[in-house]
This record gives C-alpha cells, structure tokens and sequence, in this order.
C-alpha cells in the first residue's frame, strides 16, 4: 500500500504509543521458561511481536489472551515441545535470535525461516556462539543464514566477546547458559539494551552484571524460573518518530505517555535534547525496574548539527533513520558514524535513508558506517521506497509533514511490523 504525506502546520495532543517491542518479545519467550503461568499488560499487537506469540504456541506453549491480559504458562526452562512444522519467524530477528538460544538446548528438532527480509539476515552471529556452547545449528552458508535447523544438544559456558554491542546476541546466549553446563560470559564494548538482564533477574535466575570495567553479564544454570507480572511500557523507539514531528513542526507540542527511558533505548532523545530540541521527562517512575516517564516535546526552531559515534549508537540502533530525518531540519552538517549494523537491519538502512533523502532533495553523502546529512534543508517532497522496512516508512512519514509537495511513501503499510495504529495516531495530532 503507497501512502501520501502532505506538508501540515503542527502536531499537537497526547499520546499513548503502543508498547515496546523488546520487552513484549521477551515477556513471552523469557516466562516460557518460567515453572508457572506470568501475565502480561500492554503487550504489543503488531506483527513482529505477534510471530513471536505463535511460535512459542507452536513450541508447545499454552498462551491464553483476554482483552487486557496475556497468560504464558511457562513449563521450565526445557519445557517446550518439537513443533510439528518449520516455524515461520516473518521479520522478526529477535524472534529468530533469542528463539535459536532455546532451540539449541532442546532435546528436539526444529526448523526455521522468515520472509524475504529475513532471510538474508546474519544468523552467523549468533549461531558461531552457540555453536561453541556445543549447539547444533545448519543452514545456508554453514549455518549463517535462514532457513536454519537446530538438533537440540547438551550445551556448556562459554565466555564470548559481544564485539557488535548486539542485544540479540547478548540475550541469546544467557538464555542458552540458563540450560548449559556451568557459566556462560557475555561481554560487551558497550551497553546494549539490558532488558534481557532485568527480566531474568525478577525471574530468580543465576545472573550477574558488572559493570566495572567492561560490560560483562555472567549467568549460571538454572533449574528454576519463577513467573513474573509484567507491564509494558511505551516503546521509545515508536514514541521517537511523533518527538521528531513536534521538534521540526512550528506551534507544536506533544505529551508521549508512559515511555521507556531506559538509558541503553534513550539515546535518541538524549540526542536530539543536544540538538536544541525542546523535551522534558515529567512523571519518571519505574515499571518492572525499568524507568518510564511521560515526555512533553515541543517545536525547536533553532535545532544545530551534531555528531554521532560509534559508541553512541546501540542506545540509538533503531532511530537512526528518523534522527537522520531532525538533521535535515537543523543548522549544519550532521555526522553519523559507526553505524554499519544498519546495514544489515529489516533493510540497508544507510543506503535506505540516503537514496529517499536525496530523492526528496536533501543533500547527504554516503559513508561505509554511516552518512553525512546537510542542514537546514527544503524538504522539495516526491516518491521514496520503505524498501518494506518499518522504521524507513515511517520516518519519511514524519519528513513529508514538512515538505513543500508531499511525500509518497512505497509499502507505507509495512510500519504494522512494530506501529499498525501509526497512520491514524498521526491523523490525530496533525493540524492542517
Ligand atoms: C533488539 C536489538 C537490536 C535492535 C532490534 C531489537 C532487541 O538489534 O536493532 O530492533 O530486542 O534485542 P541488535 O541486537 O542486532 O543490535
């Protein structure tokens, strides 16, 4: 489905962006291997999240919804059962990562795969590892890339340097040290999203962070999983496109209720606040040890270029793009660097953003690792590709606000994957 956004005078109102996506992914594989049944509030309805929900029904697990509340009924940490076919990961990496953590403990076997996409996705990171810790992983090119089948083996520790700063990886080697023999090690260069860590810990299990001198987490076998309650916040990475709406849209101001402002998801904001951009966390609190807070964001006219390195970018993985699109509407040239992750994300997301930019007719260069975007620039408008990835389609959403003819957005309804109400909630704040 093409989608056209045309220029608006600004954002105002409220809102409640749906739930975050690493946090319901986790609330249903983590408490699957919980001795007991967990429930989760404001778990996300879109279609990454929903794969995961069906695969772990397909493993066996008994997932009952009512309207407010999802149910797992977690069977122990080797509680699953072999599915009857391969099972279908759709365009969810998380879903497949943390799922071959599982899989690779299991006395089963199982088959996966996904979409287009996905499947061109490297599973090699993840599958290297946990071939170390004794898993039995194949695949096209030795195991690297989806379709994927694991013979569940007897698994032991390792210690693993997490070079890429990946969640996935992180979070898909402690689930495997919670069935293997011993301890297993991840450490990192920096922090990556640590809600793997926390959930774990509320769940009882054998785990240790420390971050003294490098990031390291240490886990240790554990035989039982307590069942937990959970409630999901916000995801920041959805509230980030309507915060960039409101920072480049004159007369605005939006309140974001309820977001995750947990300092390895936040860097966005934090990014954008160096900028110049008008935002303020009012309510902070903490749900289920993670911070949330309600962000009130208003219209910043004077928004100057910034860096962005390397080590800033695992807090800021997913709002690249959309950062990316603020740079156009801020005084200078903005650097972003060390960002070559994104090029294996739901698309090429450098070469994504700097073709649709260029299109539209803002002036950017291509860099291996990243892009350098020239502001302040006339957004003139015209047609860019989602290349069926999200976060593009909904970045170069927020873009078309601001431009002269419209922008038209290719495969616009692929922004279901993390945000199926977005089209509407931002037909809700706009003021023509
Ligand atoms: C995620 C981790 C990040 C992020 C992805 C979700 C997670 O990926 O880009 O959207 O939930 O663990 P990497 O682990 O590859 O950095």
């Amino acid at each position: 489905m093409e989608k056209e956004i045309q220029k608006v005078k600004s954002v105002k109102g409220c809102l409640r962006v749906p739930s975050d996506k690493s946090i319901s992914h986790r609330s249903i594989i983590l408490t699957s291997m919980a001795n007991g049944i967990s429930s989760v509030k404001n778990f996300l309805r879109a279609g990454d999240t929903l794969t995961t929900l069906n695969v772990y029904r397909k493993l066996g697990i008994k997932i009952t919804e009512d309207k407010e509340v999802i149910k797992v009924h977690g069977n122990g940490v080797n509680g699953f059962s072999e599915p009857e076919d391969i099972l279908d990961m759709g365009n969810s990496g998380t879903t497949t990562r943390l799922t071959l953590g599982i899989l690779s403990g299991q006395r089963f076997f199982s088959a996966l795969t996904g979409d287009e996409s996905l499947r061109k996705r490297p599973m090699k990171r993840v599958a290297l590892p946990l071939k170390q810790m004794n898993a039995k992983i194949d695949g096209r090119e030795n195991g690297g890339l989806l379709p994927l089948c694991v013979r569940g083996s007897d698994l032991k520790g390792i210690n693993f340097f997490n070079e890429k700063a990946s969640a996935q990886v992180k979070s898909a080697l402690l689930i495997a040290g919670l069935i293997a023999e011993g301890e297993t090690k991840v450490i990192e260069p920096y922090k990556s999203r640590d809600h793997t860590e926390k959930m774990l810990k509320a769940m009882g299990a054998n785990i240790q962070i420390d971050e003294q001198n490098e990031y390291t987490v240490c886990i240790r076998k554990t035989d039982k999983l307590f069942p937990i309650e959970i409630d999901v916040p916000a995801d920041p990475s959805s509230a980030a496109f309507f915060a960039a709406a409101a920072v480049i849209l004159p007369d605005s101001e939006l309140v974001l209720k309820d977001v995750l402002i947990n300092p390895t998801r936040d860097g966005f904001f934090r990014k954008i606040k160096q900028m110049g951009a008008y935002i303020e966390y009012t309510n902070k609190r903490k749900i289920n040890e993670e911070p949330v807070a309600d962000i009130i964001i208003r219209y910043s006219p004077e928004l100057k270029a910034v860096q962005v390195s390397k080590e800033e970018i695992p807090s800021m993985v997913d709002e690249i793009p959309i950062l990316a699109v603020v740079a156009t509407q801020a005084e200078g040239d903005t650097v972003i660097t060390g960002a070559s992750e994104l090029r294996v994300k739901e698309s090429d997301r450098i070469k994504a953003v700097v073709e649709n930019l260029r299109n539209v007719g803002v002036e950017v260069e291509e860099l291996q690792d990243g892009m350098v975007i020239r502001g302040k620039s006339k957004i003139k408008g015209g047609y860019v590709d989602s290349f069926k990835d999200h976060r593009i389609a909904m970045a170069f959403s927020i873009l078309g606000l601001v431009s002269e003819k419209g922008i038209k957005i290719k495969d616009a309804d692929c922004a279901y994957i993390s945000y199926p109400e977005f089209f509407e909630h931002l037909q809700s704040v706009v003021i023509k």
